[in-house]
């Protein structure tokens, strides 16, 4: 058994977490994670048509009735990321009228903007629940250090869906914050989905990985077949960083994303985002909606990370939670064996 702070602090058997992969749902993949002795997390998911606050407060209700497992969720405190404020005041409230919740969900991450709100927010209304917050390069964590979070899921260029303009890699940047701030809990990110991968980052000094791509591609993720199914056969050539949302975003090289283009300077992202006009917001949007209600993988957004050239088959969550771990520890266990 490998045990680590985050898996003593939080309660679960297996040091791996699955990513939030908004706007997209992962419900039911929370569920299954969480229950295999991983860490699920909860998607902040902006799909036209629901009311937010409600569609959120449906998603609680749904894990804590099918798992009695911790959870946790995300929350995208971009700018343009309209409901983030709300939904913060909201997440400490509902843990305080149901214990069931406030037992359960136990990890909040925040991304794709500051942590200083949440964090003000939930350390004086939730102070039990984790708060973490993303961090792409050292001199963000610096910040995200500053501003008093508990740990940092670093995650690098590698991976799938949206990133900064840093462009750091997952190697490098887990060393970086395990070397500067050792007492910080810390989920390594971006670019894992094997065994091998789970040993090298808890090498590096993670507390647990994290991982998004190899969750799509398994059997309980409520991901469309067709995206699904995209997965295995991608190579690690096989996506590029165009623009998204609120910034870069690493997406499968389809019709759709060669048509966009490459990542925009992060100067006409910004004079951009001073004219967005909501039409273009809501286009973005449709994008992803047609991916998750009719599985239009051409036309629509397909977020992926390099990892996929890693993945040859859909599997069930649970050869990736445990599995994964036991041949992680074999592996360890081998590499210390050759140390004389
Ligand atoms: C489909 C998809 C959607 C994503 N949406 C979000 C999101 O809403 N919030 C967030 O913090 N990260 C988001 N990410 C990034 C993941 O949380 C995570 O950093 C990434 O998947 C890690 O790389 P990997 O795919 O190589 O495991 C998304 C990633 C994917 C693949």
């Amino acid at each position: 058994m490998i045990k680590t702070r985050i898996t003593d602090k939080f309660g679960i058997k297996y040091p791996i977490i699955s990513a939030p992969m908004g706007p997209f749902y992962t419900t039911k993949l929370t569920v299954a994670v969480s229950e295999a002795g991983g860490l699920g997390v909860l998607s902040h998911v902006t799909l036209r048509g629901k009311n937010p606050v409600k569609d959120f407060k449906e998603q609680l209700d749904y894990v804590i009735e099918h798992t009695d497992k911790p959870f946790g969720l995300n929350i995208r405190t971009a700018r343009i990321q309209t409901d983030h404020k709300v939904l913060l005041r909201k997440i400490p409230q509902w843990r305080k009228e149901n214990p069931k919740l406030r037992e359960q969900l136990i990890y909040g991450v925040t991304s794709a903007g500051g942590p200083r709100i949440a964090g003000k927010m939930w350390k004086e209304k939730a102070p039990d629940m984790y708060h973490f917050h993303v961090g792409p390069a050292l001199w963000l964590v610096d910040k995200i250090v500053e501003s008093g979070c508990d740990g940092i899921v670093a995650t690098g260029t590698e991976g799938g869906g949206h990133q900064s303009y840093e462009g750091i890699t997952t190697l490098v940047l887990v060393q970086q914050v395990a070397q500067k701030y050792p007492e910080k809990l810390l989920v390594a990110c971006g670019g894992f989905s094997s065994p091998e991968g789970v040993a090298a980052g808890l090498a590096m000094g993670a507390d647990a990985i994290a991982m998004g791509t190899r969750f799509i591609a398994s059997i309980q993720s409520e991901f469309h077949q067709n995206y699904k199914d995209l997965i295995p056969p991608a190579t690690a050539r096989d996506t590029m960083l165009t623009t998204g949302g609120f910034g870069p975003i690493r997406l499968l090289k389809n019709k759709y994303c060669l048509k966009h283009g490459k990542v925009m300077a992060k100067e006409d992202k910004i004079s951009q985002e001073r004219v967005y006009e909501m039409a273009e917001y809501l286009e973005d949007l449709h994008r992803y909606e047609i991916v998750y209600t009719e599985g239009d993988v051409d036309n629509g957004a397909i977020p992926v990370g390099q990892t996929c050239g890693l993945i040859d088959a859909i599997i069930d969550v649970d050869d990736i939670i445990s599995g994964f771990t036991k041949k992680a520890e074999e592996l360890l266990k081998k590499i210390c064996s050759n140390i004389s």
